[in-house]
């Protein structure tokens, strides 16, 4: 018998910090559990009767990746614009030939998976568990034995920035995730230091350190995914617009160091303005003539963990439940979450639509003054670039269906430049789901137009400040 985590609340307990309590499930039972955790990962399995086959497939948070939903896709290329036609889909499955290798998110928590062949554990808990199961389950073991060895990961993450407040967190957090092999922390800042300590974490991904311009080539060679905070971030006061003079020219070098090294990888861009500093990443790519624009993102994620948040507290919901479409770009009014659209369908007043829609927006400004001057969001954004990261990698690794919101060259609307729920594939952007922006309510129509010019500005600054300074072919 195989039982879906959402059935096996009423048996086990599974709560934040994702402790997954095990204990007093029937002994007759076959479990197969595809739990699907948050750092820190903390699974009880003392306890466990012991003819019980379980085989655990742990996975890092990726919610809206693992949302079910149903809505339309517009092949990547070819976009459908609102109202135009496009191809419905239905609701989430996992095959179940991805199932064993998946890495999805808290909702995926809630879907039922086959033995898994990967785990957070390392092998010392790997070997207690194992020997934990009574001889007359050996059969069943032996089984177990081999889905409990931690499986050959084979993406190597680069993060550039690694020594910052968004990059430490981050870097920990994609150190615990089984899809990695090697992580590569890049910093103008000393980062021997954060690669010794993280190295030491019995996770399987190796651990290597960068540090200065002269090392920065080395940092990105047979990298599948480049994720970038380098940058200042806001001090109170300050809009992210502030940021562009210095933090323009901080991402034009590092992509100028992308494109030259790595120029297939997966790039995601968390420095701000991010509205701005895309569309820089952008240019420098093509004019340094490896531009794909399938493989470029502004991570827009924490703008969806908040709305799924500040939802889930407003309306009572189980967080889990949750996934708020935020589309637009990443700063201020450009911010626009999407609550009509929210999954489980809720209803709104048009003062809490008002209220939260204010509060997503200025969430990030919430930090920047709560921290007084201390920095902006570091930890809820590295939590949130990991996500973004993990549904990279699990796109890399052949999942079929994983969608994430994120800030990509887009046609959804007559910008260049566009935040929507995305189709992730092996090749990037496999789709931009257009159906979100169909059937806005008025509230949501109006914001979307009050929007463009500002993204616009935003946009056309970033290009015009790429174009101005050509890069060396
Ligand atoms: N996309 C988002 O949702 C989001 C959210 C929060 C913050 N941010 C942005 O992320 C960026 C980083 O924020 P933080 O709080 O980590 O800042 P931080 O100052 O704590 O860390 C930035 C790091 O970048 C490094 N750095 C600076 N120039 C570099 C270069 N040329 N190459 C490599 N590394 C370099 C610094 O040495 C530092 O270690 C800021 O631009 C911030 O605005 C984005």
């Amino acid at each position: 018998m195989v039982l879906a985590i959402s059935s096996l609340e009423a048996e086990a307990t599974v709560r934040l910090p994702f402790l997954v309590d095990l204990k007093g499930l029937p002994s007759d039972h076959v479990l197969v559990v595809e739990a699907t955790l948050s750092p820190p990962f903390l699974v009880d399995l003392k306890g466990l009767p012991s003819d019980h086959v379980l085989a655990t497939d742990y996975k890092m948070a990726a919610t809206a990746a693992a949302t079910s939903f149903i809505g339309s896709v517009a092949p990547y290329g070819a976009q459908a614009r609102p109202g135009s036609k496009s191809k419905p889909f239905g609701i989430r499955n996992y095959s179940p030939n991805y199932l064993p290798r998946s890495f999805s998110g808290l909702k995926a928590a809630t879907s039922v998976s086959c033995e898994s062949d990967s785990s957070f554990l390392g092998n010392e808990s790997y070997a207690a568990l194992r020997d934990s199961f009574a001889p007359r389950a050996e059969k069943r073991n032996q089984k177990f034995e081999n889905h409990l060895q931690p499986r050959a990961s084979s993406f190597k993450v680069a993060v550039l920035g690694a020594a910052g407040g968004i990059g430490q967190p981050l870097s920990l957090l994609i150190k615990m995730s089984p899809l990695v092999s090697a992580l590569h922390l890049y910093d103008i800042a000393n980062v021997k230091g954060v690669a010794a300590d993280l190295s030491h974490c019995n996770t399987p991904s190796q651990v290597l350190d960068f540090t200065g311009a002269s090392e920065l080539a080395n940092s990105l060679k047979g990298v599948d995914v480049v994720v970038i905070p380098a940058g200042v971030p806001r001090k109170p006061g300050m809009t992210r617009d502030d940021l562009f003079n210095i933090n323009a020219s901080i991402v034009k070098n590092l992509i100028e160091a992308v494109a030259d090294n790595c120029p297939d990888a997966f790039i995601h861009i968390v420095s701000n303005p991010v509205n701005s500093t895309v569309p820089i990443a952008a240019e420098i790519l093509k004019q340094k003539g490896v531009y794909d624009p399938k493989k470029l993102f502004g991570v827009t994620t924490l703008d969806v963990v908040r709305a799924n948040t500040f939802v889930a507290q407003k309306k009572n919901l189980k967080l889990i439940d949750v996934d708020v479409p935020v589309v637009g770009g990443h700063a201020g009014i450009t911010i626009l979450p999407l609550l009509s659209k929210t999954k489980p369908s809720v209803s709104f007043t048009d003062e809490e639509v008002e209220e939260l829609t204010v509060r997503i927006q200025n969430a990030g400004t919430e930090v920047v003054e709560a921290k007084a001057g201390a920095g902006s969001a570091t930890l809820s954004m590295a939590y949130a670039a990991a996500r973004f990261v993990e549904s990279s990698l699990r796109a890399l690794d052949g999942d079929a269906d994983v969608y994430e919101c994120s800030y990509i060259q887009s046609e959804l609307i007559e910008l260049p430049f566009f935040a929507s729920r995305i189709k992730l594939g092996k090749k990037g952007v496999e789709a931009v789901i257009s159906a979100d922006l169909q059937g806005l309510t008025d509230y949501e129509a109006k914001a979307l137009e009050a929007l463009k010019p500002e993204l616009k500005a935003s946009i056309e600054k970033g290009m015009a400040f790429a174009q101005k300074q050509p890069v060396a072919a």
